[in-house]
């Protein structure tokens, strides 16, 4: 395969209610990846979220909500890209291309879509149904190699490999003539893991921390205040038994599991380092110890985001900003799809001035 120079996409959506599976399986680990020499890129997809419908006013406001989350976590604006997609047109652009190499075949197997559409699937939007090819359009506008997620993303992730690799095939004539080598878009890899890749419910270990769930216990939002934090980690669920020694011991128990994952996410460390130090304890000595470690993590980012989000103009200007960063890059790629494609464009000196 062609070298590409690494780059790091991401994104999150602004539907409200940003939680800890949204802070620990991507944010911080946004966070972690600035360490490495490579350009990073995070995105508030916003042209995502009306996937399903949004009230205006609010979404506003839960686009400026992202972007603090993403600074008050420790995202360097100067040295990140942190934009929001509806200003880089790119995506768009791209995402069309990319309906045309998707396979309706390939769209129907997406598990998000049918629990997303639920039983009324006629009446889902069509841009629920083809979320995953703007997801690609996203990655590739930016022709980014490395996109840290949740595990709720791997399928997705699949499909953006499998776009790309049809697209170099169907075009690679094209891609060799425009002196592109042999292959024009990265097989984009996932990163996925670390022990809060999938954070599940507070109230029920199998089923996953969602933004969605319609009791606010489920989840510990970023928003929360250190009181709330606490009192939502003293009532998870939980079984009656003290914690194992041995990571094994955690099969069968998905509450204990997810509970030891939050605090090896949190603290930075494994499982197996949790359990050194706990196996053994009841939950009532182990839950104030995680409670304690929650607020400590989690109450300076909720403070970082209520002062961020009282000056909009300052977000606003953040956001202008990362977006013609990233712009000036997914141009690029967007005038190399066009020539690969066949399409007749205006030249440069018309582009720059549009
Ligand atoms: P969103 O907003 O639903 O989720 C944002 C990120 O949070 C992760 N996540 C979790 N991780 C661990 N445990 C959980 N319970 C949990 N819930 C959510 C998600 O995996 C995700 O990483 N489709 C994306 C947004 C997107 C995107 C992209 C991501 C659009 N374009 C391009 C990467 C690259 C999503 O799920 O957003």
């Amino acid at each position: 395969m062609a070298a590409f120079t690494e780059l790091v996409f991401s994104g999150v959506q602004p539907t409200g209610n940003l939680h800890l599976g949204n802070y620990l399986g991507a944010v911080k680990r946004f966070v972690e990846m600035q360490a490495r020499d490579a350009q990073c890129l995070y995105c508030v997809v916003d042209m995502h979220a009306i996937t399903v419908w949004q009230d205006p006013e609010a979404l506003r406001g839960q686009i400026r909500e992202v972007t603090a989350a993403f600074l008050a976590s420790g995202i360097d604006p100067t040295r990140s890209i942190v934009f929001n997609q509806s200003q880089v047109p790119q995506h768009a652009e791209l995402a069309w291309v990319f309906n045309c190499v998707a396979r309706l075949g390939w769209l129907n197997r997406m598990t998000q879509f049918k629990e997303k559409a639920g039983k009324d699937r006629e009446n889902a939007s069509i841009g629920l149904y083809d979320y995953p090819v703007l997801m690609a359009a996203d990655i590739l506008a930016y022709r980014a190699t490395h996109v840290p997620v949740g595990e709720d993303q791997k399928q997705h992730l699949e499909l953006t490999r499998d776009i790309a690799q049809k697209f170099n095939t169907d075009f690679s004539g094209s891609i060799a003539a425009h002196g592109h080598g042999e292959a024009f878009f990265p097989i984009t890899e996932p990163l996925i893991g670390g022990p809060a890749a999938r954070v599940m419910s507070l109230r029920d270990g199998t089923k996953k921390m969602s933004k969605s769930d319609p009791s606010d216990n489920a989840r510990i939002n970023l928003t929360d205040e250190a009181d709330t934090i606490a009192q939502k980690i003293r009532r998870a669920k939980t079984d009656p038994e003290p914690l194992p020694s041995e990571v094994a011991g955690l099969k069968e128990r998905p509450e204990a599991d997810n509970l030891v994952g939050i605090y090896a996410a949190l603290a930075g460390i494994t499982r197996e380092d949790v359990l050194r130090d706990f196996g053994g304890a009841q939950f009532s000595t182990f839950k104030p110890a995680l409670a304690d470690l929650a607020v400590t993590s989690l109450a300076p980012i909720a403070g970082e985001m209520r002062r961020l989000t009282a000056d909009p103009g300052h977000i606003d200007a953040v956001l202008a900003d990362g977006s013609t960063r990233a712009e000036a890059i997914a141009a690029q790629t967007l005038d190399a799809v066009k020539d690969i494609v066949g399409f007749v464009r205006r030249g440069p000196s018309l582009q720059a001035v549009r």
